[in-house]
């Protein structure tokens, strides 16, 4: 007898789990367990957490809450691998999480094949609920592979000898392209994500917003455009900068976007090479972004000027993650791919936002305070994970992402 095919959008749900979980294993591969352990700085987690922390994120919301009798790899592992849920109890400091030499890299590969065969036996009889989360734990540890890469970019970044997570081209000397702009909507707009597909909590509802006459810039702001701002004293003027954001400069001796060297190289993912001038600027903070585009007699684009402006481009085009090896911004790409663009936008509920329900509703919520909005999507970012109503948020100081900008002007 004929089995009834499953109804949408739950087809491909499981070709898509296992190749996620794939994915980030592979991205482990070119690391010794010493590679994946440390921690450069407390924002940023060791390789060996994110591959744990996912896996915890499926044993906890998919199998403990969903499938009787499932037995946790390792009852201890809950307090290692929370990363902030607080419904989920007590957990290890995030500052010490480079401390944990074990379990080893071998021993957490282990968790994984634990945890993803278990799903595999479970997943044909979980009810929608269960499958639901495990969509949100695709989504979920999409988000760290990209953290997995910018982790490891800091920490390599940190050794003298400069090691190489991979292998990239040297970069094609392109011109940069003139700045173009585009004139934006005026008037009311919808943003937000619709109800069909999958989208955070965050994204929803969709609602409408006023848009003011404004334009925008076609293309991304490129390091050739950044070397002119510190040529011309952008990081040593102050009336540029935010209070906060000059407070960050001169705390931090900052003269350059992140990763920049005084010898027009960069360190990237293969290692120091030459900075392509013609690509867009990436590791500059929200701080950063702000102080280029005033310099620049512009502003950042709110986050709705901004989703009004990509809400035709197809969010899966770009340089964006296709598979484990390293990746850097290139010049010539659309709107989506490279850097995430930041926007001038805080992060915080959209009318009538209300959390997941559950434990997972500690996922986005509780973090609108203090973080500004990207959108977009980077040369880190799996592809098809991000959409025009995406809401990416970090806070105002953050670097360590591969962090641009476009900007916009009044109109
Ligand atoms: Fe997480």
């Amino acid at each position: 007898m004929a089995t009834q095919a499953r109804p949408q959008p739950l087809d491909g749900l499981f070709p898509r789990l296992f190749a996620t979980r794939k994915l980030t294993l592979d991205l482990a591969a070119p690391l010794s367990d010493a590679d994946a352990t440390i921690q450069p700085f407390p924002d940023a987690s060791p390789a060996k957490w994110h591959l744990a922390h996912t896996t915890w994120f499926f044993e906890t919301f998919v199998l403990r809450d969903h499938v009787a009798g499932y037995q946790a790899f390792d009852e201890r592992f809950a307090y290692l691998f929370n990363s902030y849920y607080e419904a989920e109890g007590a957990r290890y400091e995030r500052p010490k999480r480079g401390m944990l030499s074990r379990p080893s890299l071998d021993e957490v590969r282990a968790y994984r094949a634990h945890v993803d065969e278990a799903l595999e036996r479970a997943l044909p009889g979980l009810p929608p609920a269960a499958l639901e989360l495990v969509e949100l734990g695709i989504n979920h540890e999409q988000q760290h592979q990209e953290l997995f890469l910018t982790d490891i970019l800091a920490t390599l970044a940190e050794n003298p000898l400069e090691p190489a997570y991979g292998e990239l081209p040297q970069p094609v000397c392109f011109a940069t392209e003139p700045l173009a702009w585009h004139r934006g909507r005026e008037g009311i707009v919808e943003i937000g994500a619709r109800d069909d597909g999958f989208a955070f909590d965050a994204e929803r509802p969709c609602h409408r917003v006023f848009l003011a006459g404004h334009e925008i810039a076609a293309r991304k702001v490129t390091n050739q455009e950044w070397r002119e701002f510190i040529a011309d004293g952008g990081y040593s003027t102050p009336t540029l900068w935010l209070s906060n954001g000059w407070a960050c400069v001169q705390q931090e001796k900052m003269t350059s976007p992140l990763y920049w060297r005084e010898d027009g190289t960069q360190f990237t993912l293969g290692g120091r090479r030459a900075i392509d001038w013609a690509a867009p600027v990436a590791h500059v903070s929200f701080f950063e972004a702000d102080a280029f585009a005033r310099w620049a007699g512009a502003r950042l684009p709110t986050e709705a000027e901004w989703e009004s402006f990509a809400s035709s481009a197809d969010p899966h085009l770009g340089n964006q993650l296709d598979a484990a090896a390293a990746v850097v911004p290139r010049p010539g790409g659309g709107i989506f791919g490279d850097v995430w663009e930041w926007t001038q936008s805080a992060f915080s509920p959209y009318p009538g936002f209300g959390p997941a329900e559950g434990a997972v509703g500690e996922y986005n919520g509780k973090f609108m305070s203090g973080q500004l909005i990207l959108k977009g999507a980077s040369c880190a970012t799996p592809r098809a994970h991000s959409r025009a109503s995406y809401r990416n948020f970090f806070p105002p100081h953050a670097r360590w992402q591969f962090t641009g900008l476009r900007l916009a002007r009044d109109a």
